[in-house]
């Protein structure tokens, strides 16, 4: 039977359930209709010979600043940097100005989304003293990837500290709840080290590895008893991979290709203050401890934490400059630099960047090239050698930390729901993301 497809991809290397497999894939209806090879016809076809076919690579922690913080980003520039890198989807973080903490500023990013984010999309809700009661609804509204916690305080004003309230957002609801875990307490403790002409390199004496370790732990003792299942965002020290390993029944980890490529202090003497991120980029003990965590199966996801801000902002003195560095467009060249150089495989990629992703936020019909799923995927060339530079990041601060960075592996063309929206470095057609949908609340 001769069927006919929308699209064909011809003749690369696909990254099907049971491995890379030389095949066609035919996307009907935005989905995946069929693998293997195809001689149906094709409104169009792509030829892919020699480039690897994965699934949609998801990244599920971008802050894209919109409302109110526009002059560092915004949904249409921070989506475009995503669709140029390779990223299929994003998850989006509520510090923004006001925070994301009500079904009106969800509303409010959904529309603003509408028509003008290149890739599929959805927002996360703050958690907050003033929604706790709220959030079990909060959580299952249509675009909502679930509940965001700041136990130590970063940019913006979303913060939860004191146990009782921390133990009353565990509480409210059920779905998986990203956390930042730095300790409040000690942050403000330790504060005035840092205070007075510090150098960005004195970030990790502040920041240090017990602020990170001792929130993590109470995040642990607090969310067994509730039941509720945690995503440890960014986590930085080996410490707490051996204590998450204790808790992968409530707790999945996410570590971002920043912290498994750069170590201070040689990143601060490089970098100064665009090495400033919180939690801090740590010392070279610890970036191998991150490996080990990724090598055990520990680490289920890797996310970018792109959060950019101006060169303007970044040139005041540490510590008024702000923490944070881009990361959204480099992900995807910066984790293939590591499979070239054999520090993880290319299955191993996959599971931390697509099927991951998709696993622990039970993302509707993502992360995984099969038929009846979206037809989202990462086209990548993994022996092309290219240069990251300022030039090509599309984000509004125009600048990574990888700049001058050469890299092996690069992503060739985003593909979205059949639609090809970046190919050989350039945006195509319009920008048609969608809302995420999730397993949990299909319903809604
Ligand atoms: O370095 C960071 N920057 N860490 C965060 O937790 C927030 C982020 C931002 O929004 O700038």
């Amino acid at each position: 039977m001769s069927e006919s497809f929308d699209l064909i991809l011809r003749g690369g290397r696909v990254a099907t359930p049971s491995g890379m497999v030389e095949a066609d894939v035919g996307v009907r209806h935005g989905r995946i209709a069929a693998i293997g090879h195809l001689t149906g016809a094709a409104a169009e076809s792509i030829e892919l010979a020699g480039l690897a076919v994965l699934p949609g690579v998801i990244d599920t922690q971008v802050h894209l600043r919109e409302p109110g913080l526009e002059h560092k980003e915004d949904l249409a520039t921070g989506t475009a940097a995503a669709a140029l890198g390779g990223v299929t989807a994003v998850c989006e973080m509520p510090n923004t100005k006001p925070s994301t903490t009500t079904a009106a500023a969800l509303a409010d990013k959904l529309a603003r989304a509408k028509g003008r984010a290149w890739v599929d999309h959805a927002f996360f809700i703050g958690a907050a003293a003033e929604n706790v009661g709220e959030l079990r609804r909060l959580e299952r509204l249509p675009g909502c990837c679930g509940v965001k916690l700041f136990m130590g305080s970063s940019t913006g004003s979303l913060l939860v500290a004191d146990e009782p309230t921390l133990a009353a957002v565990l509480s409210q609801g059920s779905r998986r709840m990203a956390v930042h875990a730095e300790d409040e307490a000690r942050l403000q403790e330790r504060k005035g080290l840092v205070e007075g002409g510090a150098s960005p390199a004195m970030h990790p004496e502040w920041r240090d590895v017990a602020t990170a370790v001792m929130a993590t732990t109470r995040l642990l003792r607090l969310a067994r008893p509730a039941g509720r299942r945690v995503h440890v965002l960014h986590v930085t020290t080996g410490e707490e991979m051996a204590l998450l390993a204790e808790h992968k029944d409530i707790a999945s980890v996410e570590v971002t290709p920043q912290h498994l490529t750069l170590a201070g202090p040689e990143c601060y003497e490089r970098l100064g203050t665009y090495a400033q991120m919180n939690p801090p980029i740590r010392d070279e003990a610890q970036r191998q401890a991150l490996w080990r965590a990724v090598e055990q199966g520990v680490v289920d996801v890797i996310g970018s934490d792109h959060a950019p801000h101006g060169r303007d902002e970044k040139a005041k003195p540490y510590p008024q400059s702000p923490s944070g560095m881009t990361g959204v467009q480099t992900l995807v060249p910066i984790m293939l630099d590591h499979v070239a150089a054999g520090r993880l495989s290319l299955e191993r990629f996959i599971d931390l960047t697509s099927a991951g992703p998709a696993r622990i936020y039970g993302m509707a019909r993502k992360g995984r090239i099969a038929v009846g799923y979206d037809a989202d995927f990462t086209v990548v060339d993994l022996k092309a050698q290219r240069r990251i530079t300022n030039l090509w990041i599309a984000s509004k601060c125009g600048w990574t930390p990888f700049d001058g960075m050469k890299v092996t592996g690069w992503p060739i063309a985003t593909i979205i729901r059949g639609h090809v929206v970046m190919r050989e470095d350039s945006l195509l057609g319009e920008p048609a993301g969608h809302p995420l949908r999730f397993l949990e609340t299909l319903a809604g």
